[in-house]
């Protein structure tokens, strides 16, 4: 009986030791922002001052540490050993926010499972993932571990990690905790720059940024970490309102809830509290269970002696550190995660690489296609291969701590082993990813006038996104620019391959080349799934989870926002006091949903049962989907409902559900998809989450911009 166990062992716990338990050290002595080293590690974990361990990736480390737990602390309680797992361990997946343009929740939540049994194998017992902010503005650079822009796909994507991290138990050894990142609203820092502030309204915090938590705590999810920023002037880290309000009793989460690096000191220099004291007061009466990196939780036994803290907030807290070290097993066996064995079976093994290759071939977004794709089949036919990432191993995106990069799949070995003779590849870097190379534009010229086509791989680094990585302009960097301008005018046909953590401004492109094809950064099997789509082995379907800016200034521009009392029609596109720039349009580049395939497909005829339905009933609509292309191809058709009168004003349109369906060349389809009560639901101040009686219009098709639409009605049947 775990409870019984849990009891027992507290009872025996001074108050410092309990404290100890509430600490989370990093696994080398540093000292990083705020967060500076106090003891070493080791010697914490002897003196019982870490109930857990942040980033200690060898499992030898992870030996070393625990057998110091199990040996010398004073009650021997085994150590917790924390990573950021995001998108792989050893064998590296496409970053997340690629991931998510699969839309295929069965594929990511394999990708999950086989990341688990790679990192637990060496030790890893509790991931710092998933992250599942909503990501608005492409500036932030976080926005590469998310899934995008919206609520509902960011649902099912956050319950598909969870449930691939953790599977059935997190007792088999094989899984690792999911922890849900960053609680709540991170996504949101203002100018898109990391660790701002945050001015949320509830209604946007609830409707927008809570449902993937929601989602990911239904789904298990052993912990939750809180985010940096404020909410309604409070960091998260002290606030009583979301961590113990929000999240414990209204979501009703009773994991362990974990603080992100150095945000429980942060509370002072944020100005909420002014003395580290006070913050660990404030964060530890929000029900923030492990502080991580920061030693504040140090005043605590003061503070319950003293009377300003309940000791019954501390044991609270240790209770759910020690339930889940119970659950884990590693109170029977302290060691059981520690297998070396199992890292030779399973570290980048074939099986893993090809569900990482099948992974990122789902990943890849086709942008634009004027026929440059796919590339010829002729045997003699000359491709240029040019830029920074034509054989660049910077393929793996930010967030990875793989031994194996130096295997990671480059795109010119990519096409090389897709069988494309080395003589036609003409390789050129042309320059680096921020700096000219000397004579590499002359290079590249020469290359592009001798060959048949141009691949031109560019793009960012992966330092360029993740944490600390926003950026003022998401354009190309310069120097890639002027590469691509000198081979643009060479006259070939210009197949554009990106690499990079989150949208770009890409409108020169747009305008000048012949195929633009998205990859963001695919992972260990990189460039073979490049390869596979350029040459039309593979057929892409990725759909866009994050909208392509035409402009900087329209940053942040996403699908599902809000009505306006002006809005641009086609009738008033010419008049001055509606709602738009002078100096250039309203609408993205590329919208949410988009991606081509070298299929054609078409919606019509999309029909409802009946305009109008009731309480708990459903609405079924049916629309016929065709590919008119010679080539057979996978769509994700996708339904996205307004509503059209609230109680407050309502997004223009929100993603309610989508269909995966696989088309042979002048095949049709019907598809159908339901509409219930819970699809038209929302937070409104006045009246909680429920759905309220009206019109709506429901739209499907192969983007949230092109689409067939109708128009129903629901009403409550009171
Ligand atoms: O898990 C991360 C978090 O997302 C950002 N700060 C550092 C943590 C620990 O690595």
């Amino acid at each position: 009986d775990i409870e019984a166990a849990v009891e027992e062992l507290l009872g025996r716990l001074s108050l410092e030791e309990k404290v100890g338990q509430m600490f989370q050290v990093p696994a080398s002595n540093f000292s990083f922002g705020n967060a500076v080293a106090t003891d070493p590690p080791e010697k914490l974990i002897a003196e019982g001052r870490a109930g857990s361990v942040l980033g200690a990736f060898d499992v030898s480390r992870v030996f070393e540490l625990q057998k110091i737990a199990v040996e010398q602390s004073p009650h021997r309680i085994p150590l917790l050993f924390n990573a950021d797992i995001i998108h792989g361990a050893q064998t590296i997946f496409p970053v997340p926010l690629a991931w998510s343009c699969s839309w295929d929740m069965n594929a990511i939540k394999e990708a999950c499972a086989i990341a688990a049994r790679e990192a637990s194998a060496s030790g890893t017992v509790y991931n710092h993932g998933p992250m599942i902010d909503v990501g608005r503005d492409p500036r932030w650079g976080r926005v590469v571990e998310g899934a995008g822009e919206d609520p509902y796909l960011g649902s099912l994507i956050a319950k598909a990690q969870v449930e691939g991290f953790q599977g059935d138990t997190l007792f088999d050894p094989e899984t690792i905790v999911a922890c849900l990142k960053h609680f709540i609203g991170y996504g949101a820092a203002e100018g898109g720059r990391d660790y701002n502030t945050v001015d949320l309204s509830e209604a946007t915090l609830r409707n927008v940024y809570l449902p993937p938590f929601q989602a990911g705590i239904e789904a298990g999810a052993g912990s939750v970490m809180n985010a940096f920023n404020i909410y309604e002037g409070v960091p998260v880290a002290a606030s009583e309102k979301l961590l113990e309000g929000v999240l414990r009793e209204e979501l009703g989460f009773d994991g362990v809830l974990i603080s992100d690096y150095g945000s429980v000191q942060e509370i002072v220099e944020h100005g909420l509290a002014e003395t580290e004291r006070e913050a660990a007061r404030l964060a530890a009466q929000a029900t923030m269970d492990i502080e991580m990196a920061t030693r504040s939780y140090e005043y605590l036994p003061q503070l319950v002696r003293e009377g300003s803290l309940a000791e019954s907030v501390i044991d609270d807290a240790v209770r759910r550190i020690l339930r889940l070290k119970f659950r884990l097993g590693l109170m029977d066996d302290p060691f059981r995660y520690i297998r070396p064995e199992k890292e030779l079976d399973y570290h980048f093994c074939a099986e893993h690489l090809q569900a990482s290759l099948e992974l990122a071939r789902k990943s890849a977004v086709l942008l634009k296609n004027d026929g440059a794709l796919p590339l010829a089949a002729n045997g003699d036919s000359r491709i240029a291969l040019i830029g920074p990432f034509a054989d660049s191993r910077d393929l793996l995106g930010p967030w990875q701590f793989s031994r194996y990069g130096y295997e990671t799949v480059t795109l010119y070995e990519g096409l090389r082993d897709n069988g494309i003779a080395e003589e036609r590849l003409l390789y050129a870097a042309g320059c680096g990813v921020t700096e000219p190379l000397d004579g590499g534009i002359e290079a590249a010229v020469a290359a592009a006038s001798k060959a048949d086509v141009v691949v031109l791989a560019l793009g960012e680094s992966s330092d360029m996104s993740g944490e600390a990585a926003s950026r003022l302009s998401i354009d190309l960097p310069e120097a890639q620019q002027r590469l691509a301008e000198a081979v643009v005018a060479v006259g070939k046909p210009v197949v554009l391959v990106l690499t990079n953590g989150r949208p770009l401004v890409l409108g020169w492109f747009h305008e000048r080349v012949d195929a633009i094809l998205e990859t963001w950064f695919l992972g260990s099997q990189a460039g073979h799934a490049i390869a596979d789509i350029l040459t039309g082995d593979y057929n892409p379907s990725g759909k866009l989870t994050m909208s392509f800016p035409a402009h900087q200034g329209q940053i942040p521009v996403y699908y599902n926002h809000f009505r306006t009392g002006r809005p641009v029609t086609d009738a008033n596109a010419g008049s001055k006091f509606i709602s738009k720039y002078l100096d250039g349009p309203n609408e993205p580049l590329y919208p949410f949903g988009h991606g081509l395939s070298y299929s054609r497909f078409e919606y019509k005829d999309l029909r409802l049962d009946r305009e109008m339905f009731a309480g708990d009933d459903k609405l079924t609509v049916t629309v016929t989907v065709s590919n008119s292309a010679p080539l057979a191809g996978e769509e994700t058709a996708q339904l996205y409902i307004q509503d059209r009168h609230g109680s407050i004003v309502r997004p223009v349109k929100e993603l309610k559900g989508y269909r995966k369906l696989w088309l042979e060349p002048g095949e049709s389809k019907e598809i159908t998809f339901e509409i219930r009560r819970s699809d038209l639901a929302f937070w409104s101040p006045a009246g909680g989450y429920a759905a309220e009686a009206g019109k709506f219009v429901v739209y499907v098709g192969t983007s949230s911009k092109e689409t067939v639409s109708a128009e129903f009605e629901w009403k409550d049947r009171d």
